[in-house]
């Protein structure tokens, strides 16, 4: 049951489906383009869109909206300290604010930043700063059907050839996501952060952590690495900082706010251009383009993350949704990861080419059915733009991320009918064309219509139509 009880409610719009059918075509069949109005149950994202606690709405109460010195800064500081272990913490506006913080300071024209899988804006800041960013998960990442306990780990053995042709001087620094957002919410083990540490200090490069979702991380880590099975998430986050030479933060996830992120480092020197660039960019270093109330939210947020009564749950709900998906058939990223749920579109849909991008076509019909907005983050998601690892297979996946202490069971149990009412329909799901294609970003712009009905029935589509599995 959920570790928490409610004490403010917001209604939820109920469209019936003919206004759900015009909001679609009015969108452009983009579901970007919706207003929240139009929405039932947002799965779009679980950043910035958690429940707040009692404690936290309280925080905001307190904030001491000095420009220098706030007493908030004081107290968001010693909670990141006592985290992370990090002597300089700087505050952003949000992580990919702490992302070209951090990046524009240490990536130059040329140089290759290897991560297990970079997030979007990740990638953008790498390449922003002029550097290459490459993918380095571990091969089981890209098969949605392997049970591997930590899809999000690094290729050791490929970082070290890395490290060891191109070295420090074209290699700044080497990222790891925990968890790893674009491979389905992964989680990266200890023993992988070990060796990673370890072969990127051999040769002199440091290792930044994208720490957005750490305590989910941790708690796959306390469940699947017999060391760390008695130790609090806290203890385990220590062991996993004190691996690593800094990193940046979106707290939007793991902070349990709707707006904050920051960079912690060890180096003093680094810390002190950051900060010349964040009050060029952000604001005075202690509020980094924050109100001092934000501050304070964070840093109770960040605190309530660790709780693992309320990981448990919440853990446990992405894993419930995945049940009743399951149990239905319906082809998943397995196993299910710490933040969403991920449909495999190419196996949902079979007959949809990938031209015709089956990944959007299910996330226009889950809306279509029950009003549940989720994500693509398959052909449209990632444009021309081939893999880093050419030999790698493209996953074409439909995220469904639950946001933090927002839904309750019987919110999810009305996403599972409304996945498997589509699944049960699936031979009659037509593809998409895309009419309008923006040159960049064209996943938040893109406008799509249906594709015309195939010619001839193709033999898959026949065997799903019998309604077979
Ligand atoms: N890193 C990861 C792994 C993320 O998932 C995100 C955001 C960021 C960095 C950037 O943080 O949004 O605060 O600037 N992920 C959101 C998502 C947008 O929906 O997955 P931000």
């Amino acid at each position: 049951m959920e570790p928490y009880k409610v004490k403010v409610v917001e209604r939820l719009p109920l469209l019936d489906r003919p206004g759900r059918e015009a909001a679609l075509e009015r969108a452009g069949y983009n579901l970007f383009n919706l207003t929240s109005d139009e929405v039932t149950i947002d799965l779009l994202t679980d950043s910035g869109t958690s429940a707040m606690s009692d404690r936290q709405w309280g925080g905001l109460m307190v904030g001491d909206e000095s420009y220098a010195g706030s007493r908030n800064f004081a107290h968001f500081e010693r909670v990141v300290r006592d985290l992370t272990g990090f002597s300089h913490v700087i505050p952003a506006h949000q992580g990919r604010a702490a992302e070209h913080l951090l990046l524009s300071q240490l990536v130059h024209p040329g140089q290759i930043v290897p991560n297990n899988m970079h997030f979007d804006t990740t990638r953008a800041h790498v390449v922003h700063a002029g550097g290459r960013p490459m993918d380095l998960a571990i091969r089981e990442a890209y098969d949605p059907t392997s049970l591997h306990p930590f899809k999000g780990n690094v290729d050791v053995a490929r970082l070290e050839t890395l490290l060891a042709a191109e070295g420090a001087r074209r290699v700044p620094l080497v990222m790891v996501t925990i968890t790893n957002n674009t491979g389905g919410g992964q989680p990266v083990s200890v023993a992988n952060l070990r060796e990673v540490a370890a072969v990127s200090h051999r040769h002199g490069v440091p290792v930044y952590l994208d720490m957005c979702r750490w305590a989910e991380n941790a708690y796959f880590v306390r469940e699947r690495e017999a060391e760390f099975a008695d130790r609090s998430i806290r203890e385990i986050g220590r062991t996993v900082f004190d691996l690593v030479d800094g990193a940046t933060m979106s707290a939007k996830k793991d902070g349990l706010v709707n707006i904050g992120g920051f960079v912690v480092t060890r180096d003093v020197e680094l810390a002190n251009r950051i900060k010349e660039q964040l009050i060029l960019f952000e604001g005075f270093p202690t509020y980094g383009g924050l109100a001092r109330r934000d501050l304070e939210a964070m840093a109770i947020g960040l605190e309530e993350a660790t709780d693992l009564d309320y990981l448990r749950h919440r853990i446990g709900q992405v894993r419930y949704l995945a049940s009743l998906l399951s149990a239905a058939g319906v082809p998943l990223v397995e196993p299910t990861g710490g933040h969403g749920v991920y449909l495999d579109a190419h196996r949902f849909l079979p007959h949809v080419p990938p031209e015709q991008f089956p990944g959007q076509s299910i996330v226009v019909e889950l809306y279509r059915e029950g009003g549940v907005r989720t994500v693509e983050i398959g052909e449209v998601f990632r444009g021309e733009k081939a893999n880093d690892d050419p030999t790698a297979p493209e996953l074409s996946l439909v995220r469904m991320a639950i946001p933090r202490r927002v839904y309750s069971s019987s919110h999810l149990a009305h996403v599972a009918r409304t996945v498997i009412a589509v699944w049960n329909r699936r031979a009659t799901v037509r593809g998409l064309l895309m009419l309008e294609a923006p040159e960049r970003l064209r996943h938040f712009t893109a406008r799509f219509g249906p594709a015309p009905p195939a010619e001839a029935v193709t033999a898959p589509v026949a065997k799903l139509a019998t309604g077979r599995p």
